[in-house]
């Protein structure tokens, strides 16, 4: 199995740290003959220049940046036996007019597939669902959906998640410190909130009305956030994002 991957920026770096052990033959695709050598000798995989870079017969990974898409198709050639692209925003039936491949897939892992910790949603010819989880598996969690419309709303969610949630994060600890906490005590203990939060198996709702107990401490601090309506902004944020992706 010869796997490509187009592009060496964060992303692509992530993936080939979570593949590179487990598939023998991996290219990594760029335009960059500097950026290029870095990456032969950081992970010790083949590397290629893209000008005229022939996919045919292989699984290819696309991580260029979603306004590149046109321009590197010009500097591909062949057809791909299966199309794995990661370009926020663009659907299928996009990549379908610019690359040839029997079979697409679109996935939308997130920033932690550093840690391989990614959770990455996929969708596409079902031919190719298979061998697509067994590689993204390699940088965390991988959940199947329906089809590309649920890829953009699972964008909102997990792609842009992460920034969303250090928002969240950042304003916790900051209350730490404004309530006397040391800066990198409250950090801890923030990361430790995540950390719990996430080995948590109950519904969310459970999980609230199990810490939430009559006029208790928890209790206040849900009266005010439901008075200045932080549930409706969450909303709404996650929702604009979801429609941002429509538009890109
Ligand atoms: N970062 C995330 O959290 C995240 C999450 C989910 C999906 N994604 C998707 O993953 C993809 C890559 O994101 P990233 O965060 O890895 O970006 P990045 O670190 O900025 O890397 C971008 C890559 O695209 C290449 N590129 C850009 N324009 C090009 C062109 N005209 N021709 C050839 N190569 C070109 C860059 O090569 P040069 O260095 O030579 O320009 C680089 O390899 C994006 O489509 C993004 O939507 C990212």
């Amino acid at each position: 199995m010869k796997i490509s991957i187009i592009g060496y920026g964060e992303m692509a770096k992530a993936i080939l740290k979570g593949i590179k052990d487990e598939f023998e033959d991996i290219e990594v695709v760029g335009r960059d003959e500097e950026k290029l050598k870095k990456i032969k000798e950081e992970f010790g995989v083949k590397t290629a220049l893209i000008d005229g870079y022939d996919i045919t017969g292989k699984i290819v990974i696309l991580a260029i940046k979603p306004y590149a898409l046109q321009e590197v198709s010009m500097r591909l050639k062949g057809e791909a036996q299966i199309l794995i692209s990661i370009l926020a925003g663009k659907a299928l039936f996009e990549i379908e007019k610019y690359l040839k491949s029997k079979y697409y897939l679109r996935a939308m892992p997130n920033i932690a597939a550093k840690y391989q910790a990614s959770t990455t949603a996929i969708t596409g010819d079902v031919e190719a669902r298979k061998i697509g989880e067994e590689i993204l598996s390699k940088i965390g969690e991988v959940i199947w959906v329906e089809n590309d419309d649920e890829i953009d709303m699972a964008t909102a969610i997990i792609g842009s998640g992460p920034a969303f949630l250090a928002i969240l994060a950042e304003a916790i600890s900051d209350s730490g410190v404004y309530c006397g906490l040391k800066r990198d005590v409250s950090e801890k203990l923030t990361r430790g909130l995540f950390k719990s939060f996430a080995a948590l198996k109950e519904d969310f709702s459970d999980v609230k009305n199990k810490v939430m107990s009559p006029k208790g401490t928890t209790a206040e601090g849900i009266r005010v956030l439901e008075e200045e309506g932080i549930r409706g902004k969450i909303f709404k944020g996650i929702v604009k994002t979801y429609e941002k992706s429509k538009k890109i």
